[in-house]
């Protein structure tokens, strides 16, 4: 994808009404997230913020946003900090041209300068694009969880995915927490 008029930038506050209609579609009509009910602006706000703080990341075509890509925190427990999750959303009118590819090089970049050792993707089933887009950009399939989420009147099934980042170190140092400006 080298299309010049796209581009992939740090999400910022501005974006957040975009990032929630593009993702309210998803909760309503899909399966591919198995929240229910669309998340406020304020409650995007809380999760672009929350600690650790993660890369959010907006596609933009032509000057307006196509979609959004993050990490968010893996599990709780402290032995899990060098790990994280991925989610990414394109606007229906976006899909298929690349972008997606070119948020998750991005996000993968991103998420490897900070110091984290796997990212991890959980795919709702069937999801071919997701499922090629994941491949594409190096992630292993680890298994399906069968008939984990049960919505619009269907059961399914929820495959992990996961993607090294670096070689495991021995003695891994912390890692550091996203600044939209640049590296910290
Ligand atoms: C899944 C999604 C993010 C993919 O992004 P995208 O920008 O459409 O994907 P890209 O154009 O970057 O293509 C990435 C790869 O997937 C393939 N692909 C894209 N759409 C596909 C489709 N419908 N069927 C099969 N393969 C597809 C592309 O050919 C490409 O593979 P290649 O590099 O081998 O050519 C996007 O379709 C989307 O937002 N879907 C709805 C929300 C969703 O399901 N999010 C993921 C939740 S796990």
């Amino acid at each position: 994808m080298t299309d010049p008029r796209s581009l992939v930038r740090p999400a910022t506050v501005r974006d957040v009404d975009t990032i929630a209609s593009i993702y309210a579609q998803v909760v309503r009509d899909t399966s591919a997230s198995f929240e229910e009910t669309p998340p406020t602006r304020v409650e995007i706000l809380r999760r672009m913020a929350a600690p650790p703080r993660l890369p959010w990341l907006v596609a933009e075509h032509r000057s307006r946003i196509a979609g959004y890509a993050y990490a968010s925190r893996h599990r709780q427990r402290p032995a899990y900090r060098w790990s994280a999750d991925c989610s990414i959303y394109l606007d229906p009118g976006h899909r298929f041209v690349g972008l997606g590819r070119l948020l998750y090089e991005r996000l993968i970049t991103e998420l490897a300068e900070l110091g984290y050792v796997s990212l991890f993707a959980a795919i709702a089933l069937p999801n071919p694009a997701s499922v090629r887009l994941h491949e594409a950009l190096g992630f292993e399939a680890l298994g399906v969880f069968r008939r984990v989420g049960y919505k619009h009147g269907a059961w399914h099934d929820v495959e992990w995915w996961q993607r090294r980042l670096a070689d495991p170190p021995d003695d891994p140092s912390e890692p550091h927490e996203w600044r939209p400006g640049g590296p910290s």
